[in-house]
């Protein structure tokens, strides 16, 4: 898929506030400073589209992007930062999940991991709240130029391990880095499918 339009829409806290109408949407969520706004800007060629930061928190809001007049792209801010808790869910942001529980336009999620790190407990724990909530996922290990071609190999092997543990099938992944432009075709083209599945599933019914 080419990106022809990228442009901003909207931010805001609260679901309900979001875009009403009926297109398809992409969530992009992951640990704070993963890198998802860097990844956003990577996939639609615009260098300042979402705004990224070496600080983490940049990203505070649901932040809606329109592309190709056809489907949306979502940033939103990144977790792991609140350290009390009793369920998995607890700690993630109130209107994080409720997004991802409202939100029925939304078709996946990309979870986002750092390629360079071993699997992590909030990671996962986000994993299983989407497995636990039914919502389609795929997982994008980011900053793939900090590796050698073994080490990607590596990292990503014990990280389909980890997932097997829990999991009997693994989601699709994408190894992507947003500084030397890796892996933009093979998530766009994976959307760019996906909404075609979904157009032929709507014009069927
Ligand atoms: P929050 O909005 O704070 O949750 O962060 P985020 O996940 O949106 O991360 P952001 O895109 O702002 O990037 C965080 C930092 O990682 C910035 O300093 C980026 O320059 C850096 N970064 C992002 N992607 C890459 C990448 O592919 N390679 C390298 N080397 N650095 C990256
Ligand atoms: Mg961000």
């Amino acid at each position: 898929m080419k990106i022809k339009s990228a442009e901003f829409v909207v931010s805001n806290s609260e679901v309900t506030k979001c875009p009403k109408n009926n297109l398809p949407e992409y969530a992009f969520i992951g640990r704070s400073n993963v890198g998802k706004s860097s990844l956003i800007n990577m996939l639609t060629d615009r260098k300042s589209l979402a705004k990224t930061s070496g600080r983490p928190g940049k990203t505070q809001l649901i932040n809606h992007f329109l592309i190709n007049d056809i489907w949306y792209l979502v940033d939103l801010p990144g977790y792991g930062y609140a350290r009390v808790s009793k369920s998995s869910k607890k700690k993630f942001q109130k209107f994080i999940t409720d997004y991802f529980e409202q939100r029925t336009q939304l078709v996946s999620a990309f979870v986002l991991v750092d390629i360079r790190h071993k699997p992590q407990p909030i990671d996962l724990e986000f994993m299983e709240y989407m497995g636990e909530s039914e919502i389609p996922f795929g997982i994008i290990f980011t900053k793939a130029d900090k590796l050698k071609p073994k080490a990607i190999e590596r990292q990503v092997d014990e990280y389909c391990q980890e997932l097997l543990k829990s999991w009997t099938e693994l989601p699709p992944y994408f190894i992507t880095s947003a500084s030397k432009n890796i892996g933009k075709d093979e998530v766009l083209n994976f959307i760019g499918s996906t909404n075609e599945e979904i157009e032929e599933l709507r014009a069927n019914n």
